[in-house]
């Protein structure tokens, strides 16, 4: 129940869509009884009184009524299908703002496939779910006991012997609901399995064409596509038995009215009409009935919905600001690791790190692919926090930092080239996006870019693409180079900044990067160890843990690991 208390705050903010729609409602329910009862009065009047003026009244009333009628359902339907939107999508944005506010953990952990198909799918059936059930809720239940007063003020003991069947259709009806709220939340992680899928092959097509595997891909689909509907057909096939089941439970009660009343009738206990007008409200209790059953199985469908998308809004987000964390201005950009140990999971990926970097320093680290390098930068900016030890920044531990504070002391240019569907300019902006076109050419000049981009059919407009397709992967590495110019921070970590590119235009990136380098706290990781030469500081990382530190001349004599690196790449 906690779920639907939740979903019911929700609404709360739009309470007056919701109260209007009530009111209309109840102009609905009203009307169907009124119908059913003035059964017996008209029908007096037209055939026992045979009253000329009825035949003239009756069709302008039958209009006049339905005209009210449906003013009352579009007012209500319209009120309450905005109402629930709006609530929903108040829901989907936390649920966005929350994924936002999660940490690399978090997502290392959840496929985006999956997590898109919660924002998309789960809450959109939790949203069929809330207009259904309001506008069902109200407008059948009304109805219902409108009618339902008609037919005990007709006649209260045909009326109690009909509804003995009720008690009879909740065992059957809860029953059902059940099971398709348990079949909605499967079908659910199924659909997130598929859209999965889709991400993951649709971003990873080139490896699957080049693999020839586009087969094993349809196949992979192809089962858990049918994987779903085995799902989706048990939910289906006890939707549609709910239907049948209340029909039969139904015509026992007709059929009660029937045998009864036709026995009172003919026994004089009850006049015609009243017969007539209770069997008028009886039928027309039938739609109200069945549709607050299916709404049932509605509800259940969509709280299935409902229990996932809370469970992911109760998630807290790992890295979050400290209570009383400072802010800090602009850092001098001295940093410090002190013993930090670091695991993404089981193991110790870091064991006992101690590195203190002097602002304005250069630091290459280097070593063998899977030492720890980019994990231990990834710690500074906070995408993951340490399991033991302390980074500070100019004395502070970072963790004390508002996140916000910390990230505008760092710009990063990772390993991977992570660039947006927009245009060159936009993406170079990114991280400052008041950057005027000037600011954003002269990034791009110092980066190397400056030529490439304008030799493009719409210069800095040209849109890149999904992920930069567009572009080689040494100019994807040069913009994401000039966003980090452009950012101008203190602390510049380049994780394999230059990997992508060739030896010439590397040397002149190195040199941009060089003036870039001046006076800013940076962390370089490189393979090709050419352009570390003239780090202030090179740290060799192995197996998460630094193995040696010193100046290229003074490793090179010592004669370890990065005499051996080196050799390796220059012999
Ligand atoms: N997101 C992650 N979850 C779990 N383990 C990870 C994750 N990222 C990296 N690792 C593991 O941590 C270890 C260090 O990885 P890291 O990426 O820091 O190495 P690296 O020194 O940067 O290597 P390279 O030179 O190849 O870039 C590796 O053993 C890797 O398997
Ligand atoms: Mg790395």
């Amino acid at each position: 129940m906690g779920s639907f208390k939740r979903l019911i705050l929700y609404s709360k903010p739009f309470w007056w869509r919701f109260v209007i729609s009530i009111f209309a409602t109840l102009g609905i329910a009203g009307t169907d009884g009124a119908i059913a009862y003035m059964v017996k009065p008209v029908l007096e009047k037209m055939f026992s009184q045979k009253d000329a003026i009825i035949f003239l009244l009756l069709p302008v009333g039958v209009v006049s009524i339905y005209i009210f009628r449906g003013v009352c359902r579009f007012t209500s339907e319209y009120f309450i299908a905005t109402g629930g939107q709006l609530a929903i999508q108040n829901i989907r944005e936390e649920l966005y703002r929350k994924n936002m506010s999660m940490s690399m953990r978090f997502f290392n952990n959840n496929p985006t496939g999956s997590l898109m198909s919660r924002i998309l799918t789960d809450v959109s059936v939790m949203q069929e779910g809330v207009a259904t059930i309001v506008i069902g809720l109200f407008r059948d239940s009304f109805t219902a006991i409108g009618l339902l007063g008609v037919v005990f003020y007709r006649n209260w003991q045909l009326a109690l012997i009909c509804f003995l069947a009720i008690p009879m259709t909740l065992y059957p009806a809860r029953t059902i609901g059940k099971r398709i709220k348990k079949l909605s939340s499967q079908s659910l992680g199924k659909i997130g399995d598929i859209s999965k899928i889709l991400q993951e092959t649709f971003s990873g097509v080139k490896v699957i064409k080049a693999f020839g595997l586009e087969q094993r891909e349809v196949n992979r689909f192809v089962k858990t596509n049918s994987e779903f509907y085995q799902i989706t057909r048990k939910a289906i096939k006890y939707a549609a038995l709910s239907s049948p089941v209340m029909d039969l439970i139904t015509s026992i009660g007709i059929a009660a009215v029937i045998w009864f009343g036709g026995s009172m009738v003919m026994h004089g206990r009850m006049n015609t009409f009243e017969f007539f007008s209770f069997m008028t409200a009886m039928f027309m209790l039938y739609s109200p009935v069945k549709k607050l059953l299916s709404t049932y199985n509605v509800f259940q469908r969509s709280f299935g919905a409902a229990v996932r998308v809370f469970a992911m809004l109760d998630e807290t987000p790992e890295i979050v600001d400290h209570p009383d964390a400072v802010g800090l201005g602009i850092a001098l950009g001295d940093v410090e690791f002190k013993e930090v140990s670091f695991r993404y999971n089981k193991e110790n990926v870091l064991n006992n790190v101690t590195l203190s970097v002097t602002k304005g320093e250069v630091v290459a680290l280097v070593g063998p692919s899977g030492g720890g390098k980019t994990t231990l930068v990834s710690l500074v900016p906070r995408f993951y926090d340490v399991s033991s030890g302390s980074i500070s920044i100019d004395g502070i531990d970072i963790r004390n930092i508002k996140l916000n504070d910390l990230l505008n002391q760092i710009a990063l240019v990772d390993q991977e080239t992570i660039l947006f569907n927009d245009t060159i300019a936009n993406n170079i902006r990114y991280g400052k996006s008041d950057a005027t076109s000037a600011e954003v050419e002269a990034a791009a000049l110092a980066a190397f870019a400056h030529d490439f981009i304008v030799e493009l059919p719409e210069g800095y407009d040209t849109n890149i693409g999904d992920r930069g397709v567009r572009l080689s992967g040494g100019q994807r590495q040069r913009l994401c180079i000039a966003r980090a110019i452009l950012k101008n921070a203190p602390i510049l970590i380049l994780d394999e900044a230059t990997s992508a590119l060739d030896t010439e235009s590397e040397q002149m990136v190195q040199k941009a990067l060089t003036n870039l380098m001046l006076n800013r706290t940076t962390f370089v990781i490189a393979h090709r160890l050419s352009t570390i030469l003239h780090a202030d500081k090179i740290v060799v990382i192995d197996k998460g843990e630094i193995v040696e530190m010193g100046s290229h001349k003074g490793l090179l004599e010592y004669g370890g690991l990065y005499q051996k690196l080196y050799s390796m790449q220059f012999e």
